[in-house]
């Protein structure tokens, strides 16, 4: 952070509706820093992703890195376009680099839906989810340095990965969230302990770890069962801890479970660096046409204002994470706004005016 209490923040627009919700997200960064005082924004754009790997044959360049490294945190949209395509068949995923190069390996994923959003589960007690899941980010069956083989036409493999080192930081995380975010004070481990070693593991380190946790309880399920809880008793969740691609699953269930991918925020974070991003795609199929709901991205800017505030002790940041909060639930309550993802009118702007407008007049 600079002297004059100015985080600087590379900016990754990205691709498809990415920077119809970037440039917004922006100026209400700006207008609640400017409404809480103490504090300021030192915006660093940065290019990636997939439109810009079609012209210049890379999709993150090494420019855009040293942007990132030198930021005090990165803000990014979202990445990635179905056609374009590297010669193995695969996306471009500048976003999954990111946190390998920073060493992102927590993912935080809250699933609370927003009071006067539609709600998707008939149960009144669904109005009460309030639960983070927290995605391991740089190993599993996404780790870069165990990448897939293919065989010709005859067989293709993926190896998953679990490492002592990146469990422990990453369940210490898990049982830390739980101790400090006023829940049940509880975290179960999601895994595969029943099928896999890798998982048996896993499995193990983490009730090795939660003995370091007085106060919070640890507990387990298989995936398969904790996605049908997901849906079914949701309200019995605290904190749960899954492997990469079992939390990129899951967490676009629980996106789903707060009315759709527009509602859903995420921070990948790592011991010095941190990416802000919402949980979706850069979803081709609606870009260009002013209805992508920027609430995910509102949130995800919230939770970049508070992990500023504790890092570098600034209350107004966390103040203003606060406000930005109580904007987005003030713009909804009344159950008037209603985005076009759940079959309503609002678009990108109309969400974007409401937020505003209730940002102004919010308590800071
Ligand atoms: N973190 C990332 O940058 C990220 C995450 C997932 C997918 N991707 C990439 O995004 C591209 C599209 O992937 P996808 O279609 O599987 O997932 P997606 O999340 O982009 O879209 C899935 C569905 O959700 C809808 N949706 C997503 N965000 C929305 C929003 N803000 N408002 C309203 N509706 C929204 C889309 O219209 C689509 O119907 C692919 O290239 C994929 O690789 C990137």
């Amino acid at each position: 952070m600079k002297s004059n209490n100015t985080f600087r923040i590379a900016l990754f627009p990205g691709d498809g509706i990415g920077a119809e919700i970037t440039e917004p997200t922006r100026l209400l960064l700006d207008e609640v820093a400017a409404k809480v005082g103490g504090f300021g924004f030192d915006w660093a754009p940065c290019e990636a992703g997939a439109a810009y790997y079609r012209k210049h044959g890379t999709a993150l360049p090494d420019h855009s890195i040293r942007t990132a490294r030198e930021a005090d945190a990165i803000l990014l949209a979202a990445m990635g376009l179905p056609d374009v395509r590297q010669a193995d068949g695969r996306e471009m995923t500048p976003q999954i680099d990111l946190r390998f190069e920073f060493g992102l390996y927590a993912g935080v994923r809250p699933v609370k839906p927003i009071p006067g959003v539609r709600a998707i589960l008939a149960d009144p007690r669904a109005h009460d989810i309030d639960y983070v899941i927290i995605r391991e980010s740089i190993e599993g069956l996404f780790a870069p340095y165990a990448p897939g083989t293919r065989d010709g036409d005859g067989e293709a493999r993926e190896t998953m990965v679990i490492t002592r080192p990146v469990c422990e930081k990453l369940f210490d995380f898990a049982f830390k969230l739980a101790q400090e975010r006023g829940g049940e004070k509880k975290v179960t481990s999601v895994d595969k302990a029943n099928v896999f070693q890798a998982f048996a593991f896993w499995r193990e380190i983490f009730y090795e770890r939660a003995k370091g946790f007085d106060g919070v309880a640890a507990d387990h399920a298989y995936v398969d069962a904790f996605a049908m809880t997901m849906v079914q008793k949701p309200w019995t969740i605290d904190v749960a801890v899954t492997e990469n691609m079992f939390g990129d699953i899951l967490s676009d269930l629980g996106a789903a479970l707060m009315g759709g991918m527009g509602y859903a925020p995420s921070a990948d974070i790592g011991d010095e660096h941190a990416v802000f991003q919402p949980c979706h795609g850069s979803a081709p199929d609606i870009a260009g046409k002013g209805l992508a709901n920027p609430t995910a991205m509102i949130l995800s800017a919230a939770m970049m204002l508070d992990w500023l505030g504790a890092k570098h002790g600034s209350r107004e940041a966390g103040v203003a994470a606060s406000a930005m909060r109580r904007a987005v639930d003030e713009a909804f309550g009344g159950g008037q706004l209603v985005t076009c993802e759940l079959g309503g009118k609002a678009g990108t702007e109309a969400v974007f005016a409401a937020v505003r407008e209730t940002l102004a007049r919010v308590d800071a």
